[in-house]
C-alpha cells in the first residue's frame, strides 16, 4: 500500500506518481499537483529526442522548464534512436531531470510510424539498445513505460520482461492496456501482475486509478508503487484526497469557486511560460472539461470557454459557471 519507494538510486516518501499527460504535464500543472499533493514525483509529458537535441532551447521551454515550487521531475523521452537518445539523457539530466523515462506506450499513428512509442516493443533487442544508451549516459533512475500484450501473441509479455530483467533498467512503468484498446477497455490488472511477479525491480501500475478503491485494486496485483494520469488533471489535490481517505480520514476538497481560481491560475501560468495568451487561451479548452467536473452545466462551461480569445473571458466564464 502507500509507502515509501525506493527506484534505483532515489528513495521518496510515498509511493504514488503524477504520470505523463501529452499537451497537459508542464511546469504549471505540475507545481499545482504540488501545491496541494505530495507525489513521489511527476513527469513530463513526451518530449522527442529530435526536439531536444535540434530545437532552441528558448523554444522548449514547455517540454523541459522545472518550477522552483515543484518537487521531483522524471523527464519522459521518446526516441527510436540510441545515439540520439543517449545524446538526449546526457541533455535531460543536465536540464535537472530527478528521473528519465523510455515512452514504450504511445499508441498515436505519427508516433508509431517512426518507429517510437509503443512501436518499441515490437523489438526487444532494439529496446534492449535503447535503454543501454539510457543507463551509460546518466546517474539518476531509469525507466521504461509500457503498455501489455493484446491477445494475439502470448510471449510478449514474457519476452519483455526478460529484456527488462537483462537491460538493468531501474524500474519498470506497466499501463494495463494494448496499445490497439482505448479507454473504454478496462485496465487489465492481471497482466501487470504477470509482470510483478517475473521480476526484481519495482513496478509501478498504471491504469484507471481515480480514488482510494481504485487505488487497492492496482496495489492487489503487488506493485511497489502506482501511476495516476488524467484523474489528476483538474484536481491537484487528489493524490492529497486518497491517501487521507486511506487513512480513513477526511478530506475537503476545494469550494467550487476555489476550484475556478485554480483552473485560471494554471491557464495564467501555461501563458507566462509560452508568454502567449493566445496559447493559453487554446490550452484552456484543453483542460476546462477536468476542472469542470462539479460545474452544474460541464457542457455549456466548455463551449462558453470554446468561444474565448482572451484570458478576460475566461476569467469572466469561470465566474459564471464556478459559484
Ligand atoms: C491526453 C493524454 C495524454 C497522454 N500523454 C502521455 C505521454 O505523453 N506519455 C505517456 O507515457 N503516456 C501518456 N498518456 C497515457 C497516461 O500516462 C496513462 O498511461 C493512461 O492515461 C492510463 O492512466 P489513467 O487511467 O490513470 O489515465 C496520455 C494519456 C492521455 C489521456
Amino acid at each position: 500500500m502507500i509507502k515509501p519507494l525506493q527506484l534505483g538510486n532515489k528513495i521518496f516518501p510515498s509511493n504514488i506518481i503524477q504520470g505523463p499527460l501529452a499537451g497537459i504535464s508542464c511546469a504549471p500543472f505540475r507545481r499545482l499537483i504540488w501545491q496541494y499533493s505530495q507525489p513521489a514525483f511527476a513527469c513530463t509529458e513526451m518530449i522527442s529526442c529530435k526536439t531536444l537535441l535540434n530545437q532552441p532551447l528558448a523554444l522548449q521551454q514547455r517540454f523541459v522548464k522545472k518550477d522552483p515550487a515543484e518537487g521531483p521531475v522524471c523527464f519522459q523521452l521518446s526516441a527510436n534512436n540510441p545515439e540520439e537518445l543517449a545524446d538526449a539523457t546526457k541533455k535531460v539530466t543536465d536540464y535537472g531531470a530527478d528521473l528519465i523515462d523510455l515512452n514504450c506506450g504511445c499508441p498515436v499513428r505519427k508516433i508509431r510510424s517512426k518507429g517510437a512509442g509503443s512501436k518499441l516493443l515490437t523489438d526487444s533487442a532494439a529496446l534492449f539498445k535503447l535503454i543501454r544508451a539510457m543507463k551509460e549516459n546518466t546517474h539518476v533512475p531509469v525507466s521504461i513505460k509500457i503498455r501489455v500484450q493484446g491477445d494475439s501473441n502470448e510471449k510478449f509479455n514474457h519476452e519483455i520482461a526478460k529484456m527488462v530483467a537483462d537491460s538493468g533498467v531501474d524500474y519498470l512503468i506497466v499501463h494495463g492496456r494494448h496499445w490497439t484498446e482505448r479507454y473504454d477497455v478496462a485496465c487489465r490488472h492481471d497482466e501487470i501482475e504477470f509482470f510483478v511477479n517475473e521480476l526484481k525491480i519495482p513496478v509501478i501500475g498504471n491504469g484507471d486509478i481515480a480514488d482510494a478503491a481504485s487505488l487497492k485494486k492496482m496495489f492487489a496485483t503487488g506493485c511497489a508503487g502506482v501511476m495516476i494520469g488524467r484523474a489528476g488533471v483538474g484536481q491537484p489535490w487528489l493524490i492529497a484526497k486518497i491517501i487521507a481517505e486511506m487513512q480513513a480520514e477526511k478530506y475537503a476538497i476545494p469550494a467550487l469557486k476555489e476550484i475556478g481560481a485554480v483552473f485560471i491560475d494554471h491557464v495564467e501560468q501555461l501563458g507566462e511560460l509560452i508568454r502567449s495568451e493566445k496559447f493559453a487561451v487554446l490550452q484552456a479548452r484543453k483542460v476546462a472539461k477536468y476542472y469542470a467536473r462539479d460545474v452544474a452545466n460541464r457542457i455549456d462551461f466548455c463551449v462558453a470557454i470554446n468561444g474565448c480569445k482572451t484570458i478576460a473571458d475566461l476569467k469572466a466564464v469561470a465566474l459564471r459557471y464556478f459559484i
